[in-house]
C-alpha cells in the first residue's frame, strides 16, 4: 500500500482547507504537517493551533513532523490538537524510548525521523515501538530542496531489518520527492511518500494540484 502524504508547507495558507481538499481529490491519503522551531532547524512554521485547524477540515491521518528541540514538552499539546501520528527526530531525543512510549500513552502512534547524516543503526532498539520510520532525503528545514540519492541506502537497510526482525513498521521518505525521484524511493522500499512542492501548484491552482497528486501516485504505483 502506497500513501501520498502531501505536505501543507507548500500549500497556499490563505486557502488551506481548499488546498487540502484538492490534494485529497487527487488521491492524497495522509496530511503531513511540518512543525519547525527555528532552533533544531533554521526555519519557523506553525504549531498546535494549525494542527487543530487542519484536524477540523480533513478526516485523513495527520502525520505531524516535529522539527523542534525538546519535543517531550509538547506531546500533550499535539495530542489535544488531533495529531494521529507524531514524529520526533532521533537527533534531539536523549531518551528516545521514553519519548516514543509517551507519544503512545497520549493516544497517538509514534514515529521516528533520521537526518541524512544519522545512521539507521541508531534506531535498532526502538524499531518495535514505532508505527513508521521517516528517512529524511534532504536536510530538514525547507521545502523545495534537492533530493539526496544516497539516503535511499538507508531505506533499503530498514526494509531488510524489518524482514530480519519480523516487524511491520512502515518506511517514509521526505524531501525532494517528486515525479522524477519517487520511483527510486518506492523501489528502495518506501511506502509513505511525503511531497510538498511536487503537489501544490500555487494560489488559485487547485485543479493543477489535484492533477499533480494523481500523476505522482501514478508514477509511484508503476514502480511498486
Ligand atoms: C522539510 C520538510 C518537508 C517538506 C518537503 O524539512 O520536512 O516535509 O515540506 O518539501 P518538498 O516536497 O518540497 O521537498
Ligand atoms: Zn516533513
Amino acid at each position: 500500500m502506497l500513501d501520498l502524504a502531501f505536505s501543507i508547507l507548500a500549500a497556499d495558507f490563505t486557502h488551506l482547507a481548499e488546498e487540502i481538499a484538492a490534494a485529497e481529490r487527487g488521491g492524497g491519503t495522509v496530511c503531513h504537517v511540518d512543525v519547525m522551531d527555528g532552533h533544531f532547524v533554521p526555519n519557523i512554521t506553525f504549531g498546535p493551533p494549525v494542527v487543530a485547524a487542519v484536524r477540523r477540515v480533513t478526516a485523513l491521518p495527520l502525520d505531524v513532523h516535529l522539527m523542534i528541540e525538546d519535543p517531550d514538552r509538547y506531546i500533550a499539546d499535539f495530542a489535544k490538537a488531533g495529531a494521529t501520528w507524531l514524529l520526533v527526530h532521533q537527533e534531539v531525543c536523549r531518551h528516545l524510548y521514553r519519548t516514543l512510549t509517551s507519544i503512545r500513552e497520549h493516544g497517538m502512534e509514534p514515529a521516528v525521523v533520521i537526518n541524512p547524516a544519522t545512521p539507521v543503526d541508531t534506531l535498532t532498539e526502538v524499531l518495535p515501538l514505532v508505527h513508521h520510520v521517516l528517512v529524511m532525503t534532504v536536510n530538514p528545514g525547507f521545502g523545495g530542496q534537492s533530493f539526496i540519492p544516497r539516503c535511499l541506502e538507508k531505506v533499503k537497510h530498514l526494509r531488510s531489518l524489518r524482514e530480519e526482525l519480523g516487524l511491520n513498521f512502515r518506511i517514509e521518505v521526505d524531501g525532494g520527492i517528486g515525479h522524477d525521484t519517487v520511483a527510486d524511493a518506492v523501489r528502495a522500499g518506501a511506502d509513505l511518500l511525503v511531497a510538498g512542492s511536487a503537489i501544490f501548484a500555487g494560489p488559485g491552482q487547485a485543479a493543477k494540484s489535484e492533477a499533480n497528486a494523481r500523476d505522482f501516485l501514478q508514477v509511484a504505483s508503476s514502480a511498486a
